[in-house]
This record gives C-alpha cells, structure tokens and sequence, in this order.
C-alpha cells in the first residue's frame, strides 16, 4: 500500500462534515490523514471539530489581507505547506480563485447541497430553499470537482433524498446533511483508491 493520502479541509460553517470525514479517518473507513482545516471565520464550529481531533488549524480571514487576491494565494501557500494531496471544501464560504484552483487542478473537491446542475450557484440553506420553492420531489447532494466554473466541475458521486409534504428549509437541510456524512467520505476514499479520472469532462470510477 502506498503512503496515505494528505487530506487539506476548507471550512468556515459548522462542521458537520468534516466530522464525519475525521470519523471515517478514525474508523479507517477512510484512508486519508486530514493535514490541515483552513477556516476563514474566527469562531466557526468547525475550528473546534478539527482541533478536538488533533488537526492543525490555519486561520486565515479575508479581514486579515489587503486583498482578496492575498488572502487566496495565502490559502494555497497553507495547502502547500501542509502537502495537501487532495483539498475537500465542506461548507467554505468563499468561491476559490484560479491561483488555488490551478495550484491544484483535479484535486480540489466541493460538496453541494443539490442535485447539480439543478440549484447551482448558491450557498446553503439557498439551495434547500429553492427545491422548496420549486415544489421538486427530489433534492440531494453532489460531491463535484472544483473548476474555475462555480458549481460545474466534473460530477464524481451523487445522493438522492425525497422532498416530503411539509417540510421546512430545516427539515430539507437535515436530511441532505445526513445523506452528505454517509457520501462525502465514501468518495474521497475512491480517490485515495486511486479509482477516480476525468475523461472528456466527466469524472469516471473505475472498478
Ligand atoms: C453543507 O450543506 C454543504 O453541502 C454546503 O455547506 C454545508 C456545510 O455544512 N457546501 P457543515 O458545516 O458541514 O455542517
């Protein structure tokens, strides 16, 4: 077996899933170490999941940069530093720039609260929301390639869950969360596996 797979976490919410990620690692369902959480919100829940799991923490808020451009490229020396094989975004808050996304092309993932491309382009609970409005039968979550195009990188896994009579934008939420804790470590253990590519802009899983 190769060395273990470096795992960068981009975080800023509460951290849900990156809980999960951590108690999969712990579970040695998947085969990863988690290098670093990068977190640009003092404060966040996240920080405190990842600590309590022995992670290094790496602050680096926009407020703290003359720019948003020194913030990113601050996000990529981070991921650098720490040798990040493969970065997952769970709940990050800013969209990256092409000097994180180009640093590491194919390598960063996203987890979206929808079925993409359905709901693209918005940040929970807005994707919840809009399933609602919409009166769709069927949401869920995607777990996508990061491209410079928001929302639209390659789709490597997907998770259904029913839209029931009644339910409110929390109701919604728990229940793609819930379906996100079970997908989002499943695929980045095909990634350690080596299973993922992308052919012709689509993500293939081989056996
Ligand atoms: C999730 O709904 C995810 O799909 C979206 O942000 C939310 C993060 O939740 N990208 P949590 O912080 O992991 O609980």
């Amino acid at each position: 077996m190769g060395p273990m797979m470096r795992l960068g976490l981009l975080a800023s919410g509460r951290g849900s899933n990156v809980h999960a990620i951590l108690a999969a690692i712990r579970e040695d369902r998947l085969r990863a170490e988690a290098v670093v959480l990068v977190c640009d919100r003092a404060g966040a829940g996240v920080i405190e999941v990842a600590q309590r799991a022995g992670v290094p923490v790496e602050l680096i808020e926009r407020s703290a940069f003359p720019s948003r451009g020194a913030q990113q490229t601050a996000i990529r020396d981070a991921l650098t530093r720490y040798h990040a094989d493969l970065v997952a975004l769970a709940g990050f808050a800013a969209i990256l720039d092409p000097v994180v996304v180009g640093a590491f092309e194919g390598r960063i993932l996203n987890i979206h609260p929808a079925l993409l491309p359905a709901f693209a382009g918005a940040m929970a609970p807005e994707p919840q929301a809009a399933a609602l409005r919409d009166g769709v039968k069927e949401s869920g979550c995607t777990v996508h390639i990061v491209t410079a195009d928001v929302d639209a990188g390659p789709i490597v896994a997907q998770a259904t869950v029913p839209v029931l009579p009644g339910d409110t934008v929390e109701s919604l939420s728990a229940r793609i969360h819930a379906a996100e804790h079970r997908l989002y470590p499943q695929v980045l253990q095909w990634f350690a596996e080596g299973r993922v590519s992308v052919d012709a802009g689509r993500a293939v899983l081989s056996p």
